[in-house]
């Protein structure tokens, strides 16, 4: 891996939030799991789009509107390359990671997917990579088997080979990296052993592909979801790939305008790909926004993010192991982690610690991080989490180590 050190005093300059004060102390901001903050170029593309080519797409032969229709299908292209999918026909447009999952739940679960059937997935889940399926299983009288993790989050490996050799397994669903603690999860190989049993392997990528460089033709993944907001993009944009053999015979997900080739009275016939899983009118702004956020990811290089992460991470783990009273969670294995840190402090409550953060300018996460599954193994009903981007610092970390002193104290720890 070709790595260079990020230029991240200049790369904060492009973020305008990050000159904010928070309580009089400049904005420390940890997190960047939940959503992660905006540059400049993303910013001012959405404005322009709205003060100067603002048309509806796909439609209309006038200028505006085939400047917009542009706009949003040359975003198109660029996931497709930034995740070296075959065809632009294979990435559709959602709201975010949730609604990519509910789509594929939707439209293939619900033709595949029979009773007694089998879903894979593992206690390391968010919600969104959960409920959906949780739906789909109770509709069609089928089931879910949870792969097990161990105290720091590891998969238990031995079981997928037991529970699809007793199971009609149809879909193992997994999330790349863990949002509550950071894991990596062993996909590649994990995707090879289910493709010899013929078992179709979906990747919630919403964690990993914003900090991991990911190619869908190397991993050979059936489906992946992921979220814009989560790489410096805007809100309301998420990013289901799947196959295109697969996307060809699910059914649609949403009826509407943009999905049709032509409506009769009682029959349909659907648009091709990828329009056919994009009814009514798409978030063109955001979209449009997304494409500024992925040329600023491919300027900085995916394998650098992901050194300049490590970097943090190691060094942050270094100084939170030596706090009196700190419990980490998680890999003890570095390479094996992205930019989560998940941790309790003592017995003082994660919600009360983030509030002493606040009162810092820090801004972390506390709660069940969406994962109450994992919180229940773990014993815990939440912990504290500091997650890291492109724009964070050595420096903040100090400053977020000097708060967590300060609440040491408070607390007389
Ligand atoms: C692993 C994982 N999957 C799915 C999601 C859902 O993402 P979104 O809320 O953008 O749909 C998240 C969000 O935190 C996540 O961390």
């Amino acid at each position: 891996m070709q790595t260079a050190q990020l230029e991240v005093n200049e790369i904060r300059k492009d973020f305008p939030i990050l000159s904010r004060t928070i309580n009089g102390k400049p904005l420390v901001y940890f997190d960047n799991a939940a959503t992660t903050q905006k540059p400049f170029s993303v910013i001012n593309a959405i404005s322009d789009y709205y003060a100067s080519y603002n048309a509806n797409i796909h439609r209309a032969v006038y200028q505006i509107a085939e400047e917009a229709t542009d706009a949003y299908e040359m975003t198109r292209d660029k996931v497709c390359k930034f995740i070296n999918a075959h065809s632009r026909e294979e990435i559709i447009f959602t709201r975010n990671a949730t609604e990519a999952i509910n789509l594929v739940a939707y439209s293939w679960g619900r033709k595949v997917i029979g009773k007694g059937d089998t879903i894979i997935l593992s206690e390391l889940e968010h919600h969104s990579n959960i409920v959906p399926w949780q739906m789909l299983c109770k509709e069609k009288k089928a089931k879910i088997e949870y792969l097990n993790v161990d105290n720091n989050g590891n998969l238990d490996l031995g079981k997928l080979e037991s529970c699809i050799q007793q199971n009609n397994v149809k879909l193992i669903s997994l999330s790349h990296m863990s949002n509550a603690l950071g894991n990596i999860i062993p996909i590649e190989s994990m995707i090879k052993y289910a493709h010899s049993f013929g078992i179709p392997f979906f990747v919630d990528g919403a964690q990993s592909v914003p900090h991991i460089r990911t190619d869908v033709t190397d991993l050979n993944c059936e489906f992946l979801a992921f979220s814009g907001h989560k790489m410096l993009g805007p809100t309301g944009v998420g990013v289901l790939y799947a196959k295109k053999e697969i996307l060809e015979c699910m059914n649609p997900f949403i009826g509407g305008g943009d999905m049709i080739k032509e409506v009769h009275k009682y029959e349909t016939t659907y648009n091709d790909l990828p329009y056919k899983y994009e009814g009514g009118t798409p978030n063109i702004a955001d979209v449009i926004g997304f494409s500024h956020a992925l040329d600023y990811l491919n300027k900085i290089g995916m394998d650098n993010i992901r050194r300049h992460e490590l970097d943090l991470t190691k060094y942050a783990l270094e100084c939170l192991s030596s706090l009196k009273g700190m419990k980490l969670y998680g890999d003890d294995n570095l390479s094996r982690r992205g930019g989560i840190i998940s941790f309790n402090l003592g017995d003082i409550h994660p919600h009360d610690l983030a509030t002493i953060l606040n009162d810092n300018g820090i801004a972390i996460r506390s709660g069940h991080h969406c994962a109450q599954i994992l919180m229940e193994k773990l014993d815990v009903s939440a912990t504290s989490r500091a997650s890291f981007y492109i724009y964070n610092t050595q420096e903040e970390i100090n400053i977020f180590i000097n708060a967590l002193g300060k609440a040491i104290k408070l607390f007389r720890l």
